[in-house]
């Protein structure tokens, strides 16, 4: 059966700088607050008419590149966000078009929210094994700026929350122990209001749209408490899940990269695994939290700055609304 590889990687972000101290003067909150509870210094929000499909586009061109690859010889799309341009189609579908791609193959939205690009990695990689595709490109992107309430209101999520977009190339290898070698995938629905966007989903109608929008019930909204709680605790349990199923420990992993949540959680996470400083790679404080992209653009700039060396054991785990968690090990 062959096994999925990495071979390409990308990332990109509005070039729209948000600091700490650009929210203070819209909002009640300081750059200590913010820097000591979270670990953000500063965040990329879109400007109005820039859209996620025109950063997934950026990151999936520089995935295709570093892999020596074009548009044309990717056989599916798997694109994780759940911040999409529009409520339909999803943002694979003006991917596939912004990339030029006229064959007709699959372009697929995945919604998992943090998880998302963990979860569009497992599909890849099943389809890989199963031999339906060889090829298979995998973005995460996210606009969360306009979902936020940046009053004081909203200050909460508003200081966390950021936008960009993460891709990496994934391809079949017959031979070999390099590429992906285990997931774990959870969920836990009774969770499902921790961390939300209550609408307008279907079962609103337009008419009520404006009285919920006064509401407060369109903005992104989170018990940040119970987030860090359950966070802490899933992503360790999740990471030893799927270390035991690749039959490594700990102690074997050249590189965690955990969903950027908060560094406060990610350190928690780190300490939870007894790992080293050099055992992990955190980059919140320049991009805040992107969701499904935080990963994918950690990983893009480990491989780009030498961080990870062919045959390195690497560790992805993320946690987000839903709840829904997961991690993946494979072998760089
Ligand atoms: C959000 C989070 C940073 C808040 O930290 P906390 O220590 O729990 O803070 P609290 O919510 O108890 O708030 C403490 C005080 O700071 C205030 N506060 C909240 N946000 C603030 C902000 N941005 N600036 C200044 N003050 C703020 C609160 O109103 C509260 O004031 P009060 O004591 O007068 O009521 C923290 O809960 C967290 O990191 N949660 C996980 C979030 C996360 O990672 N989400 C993504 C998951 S994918």
């Amino acid at each position: 059966m062959p096994r999925s590889r990495i071979i390409g990687t990308g990332h990109a972000v509005p070039s729209r700088v948000v600091t700490n101290a650009d929210l203070s003067t819209q909002m009640d909150t300081s750059d200590e607050w913010i820097r000591s509870r979270t670990g953000i210094e500063q965040r990329h929000w879109i400007e109005s008419g820039e859209r996620g499909v025109d950063l997934g586009k950026q990151a999936a061109l520089q995935a295709l590149s570093s892999a020596g690859l074009e548009p044309g010889d990717l056989d599916a799309i798997l694109y994780a966000t759940s911040t999409p341009d529009h409520f339909l189609p999803g943002n694979g579908v003006y991917l596939q078009r912004e990339l030029g791609i006229s064959a007709t193959i699959p372009a697929i939205d995945i919604r998992m929210q943090c998880a998302g690009f963990i979860y569009a990695l497992s599909i890849a990689d099943a389809y890989i094994h199963t031999g339906a595709f060889r090829r298979v490109l995998v973005v995460g992107q996210e606009i969360q700026s306009t979902r936020m309430d940046v009053s004081t209101e909203g200050r909460h999520t508003a200081v966390i929350f950021a936008d960009g977009a993460g891709a990496v190339l994934l391809e079949a290898a017959e031979a070999g122990e390099r590429g992906i070698l285990a997931f774990d995938l959870q969920s836990e629905g009774s969770h499902a209001e921790k961390l939300w966007v209550e609408g307008p989903g279907c079962l609103v109608r337009p008419e009520q749209w404006p009285a919920e929008l006064a509401e407060g019930r369109y903005w992104l909204k989170m018990d940040g408490r119970e987030v860090f709680r359950h966070a802490v605790v899933r992503m360790p349990e999740s990471v030893r899940a799927v270390l035991q199923r690749a039959g490594a420990a700990p102690e074997h992993i050249a590189l965690l990269i955990a969903h950027q949540a908060n560094l406060r959680i990610s350190e928690a996470v780190q300490k939870e695994l007894g790992l080293a400083d050099a055992q992990t790679y955190n980059n919140i404080q320049r991009y805040g939290n992107t969701t499904a992209a935080t990963i994918p653009i950690a990983l893009d700039e480990c491989a780009r700055s030498g961080r990870l060396q062919l045959g390195d054991l690497v560790v992805l785990t993320a946690f987000g609304s839903g709840f829904v968690w997961g991690s993946c090990v494979l072998k760089w």
